[in-house]
């Protein structure tokens, strides 16, 4: 009954990256200095917050993004949630927000999923967003972490991330502004870091751009990534990607990526510095990130000239790359490295 409801009231076939209300959402509260509670699920919806909360008075707040899909075999599963719940521990830290243990974290993304499974898209047609996030809830007045702090993890069924689904996007690098300064913020998904992504993006894509790519803040020659996802670069079959450092997010699809490109297509790939000359004469040019999966850059746009990237379609390591991922998370490839984590039966 509940499923041909969702069916109803659900288009498949024309998702958009935007949020569709589900039936539940995981809440859990800690006091600062305390232990999580065991959360649990309640209606999806809007609650009450202090106007004093830290997190709306100086963005004491991290989040994280995953995914669940359906797969060919009729499971429902996650790509490398652990990998999520780790970089979540990590960005509370950063932030004096409470971490929250792997298992719970754990916990609370399987059973969100599993109530709103028939929110999940058929396969081929999307897939169910999922985020966990903390927000510093309690009230404070002087710059500190607030008093206590409220756990969340909502879901929304979701399509492309770009729209116009899988094409080759055409970026703009901007030498106006940062994503993040060298130990500042940038390697963890603290929600402060994408308020300040919204103005860049809204310029270029007034522009027509569909995207920026961000300069390392100490050295403009170098490339850092696109505004919510890592970025690869092939030339002369080596495999390139900017090496970590205090401003760069480790994805988790960067991360899936390397080892796809290294184990099973035998590639080089090297985490090194990468120029934006680089990046402008490579023979392929992707991006990667849980929203944007693997997705082809094109062209790129500096303020003095613009470079069409092979022949600006989607280039055929960009493909495999594509196929490979996507295959395994929809277990139509078998999965050698222990990513697909099934969704357990908690009803
Ligand atoms: C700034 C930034 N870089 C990279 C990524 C890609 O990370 P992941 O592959 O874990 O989604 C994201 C998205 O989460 C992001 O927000």
């Amino acid at each position: 009954m509940e499923i041909l409801e969702v069916e109803q009231k659900i288009d498949w076939n024309n998702l958009t990256f935007s949020i569709t209300p589900t039936r539940s959402m995981y809440f859990a509260t800690c006091d600062l200095g305390g232990e999580w509670e065991p959360g649990d699920l309640i209606p999806y919806g809007d609650f009450k917050i202090s106007p004093a909360a830290g997190v709306l008075n100086y963005g004491q707040g991290v989040f994280e993004g995953t995914k669940a899909f359906k797969t060919l075999k009729g499971r429902d599963i996650l790509f490398r949630p652990d990998r999520n719940a780790k970089r979540f521990i990590k960005s509370a830290e950063r932030l004096c927000i409470p971490p929250v243990p792997e298992e719970m974290f754990l916990k609370a993304v399987e059973i969100t999923v599993r109530d709103n499974a028939d929110y999940i898209p058929p396969v081929g047609k999307g897939s169910l967003y999922v985020r966990p996030i903390i927000w510093g809830t309690g009230p404070v007045l002087g710059v500190k972490p607030a008093p206590s702090y409220t756990f969340v993890v909502y879901v929304s069924p979701v399509g492309p991330y770009f729209k116009g689904g899988m094409r080759a996007l055409h970026l703009k690098v901007t030498r106006y502004f940062h994503r993040a300064a060298p130990k500042g913020t940038g390697n963890a998904k603290a929600i402060g870091n994408y308020a300040a992504s919204l103005y860049p993006l809204k310029l270029a894509k007034e522009r027509e751009f569909d995207e920026v790519i961000y300069l390392n803040a100490a050295n403009e020659n170098l490339v850092e990534e696109v505004g919510s996802a890592n970025i690869f670069i092939l030339k002369d079959n080596v495999l390139k990607t900017p090496k970590l450092g205090g401003s760069i997010l480790p994805g988790v699809t960067r991360d899936s990526v390397i080892q796809l490109a290294r184990e099973i297509l035998g590639l080089e790939v090297l985490e090194t510095d990468v120029t934006v000359n680089d990046v402008l004469f490579a023979d392929e040019v992707f991006c990667t990130g849980t929203a944007a999966v693997i997705t082809p850059i094109g062209k790129i746009t500096t303020d003095d000239d613009f470079q069409v990237i092979g022949n600006g379609e989607i280039g055929s390591l960009t493909r495999k790359l594509y196929d490979t991922l996507t295959g395994i998370q929809r277990e139509r490839i078998e999965d050698t490295f222990g990513w697909v984590h099934p969704v357990p039966m908690y009803k």
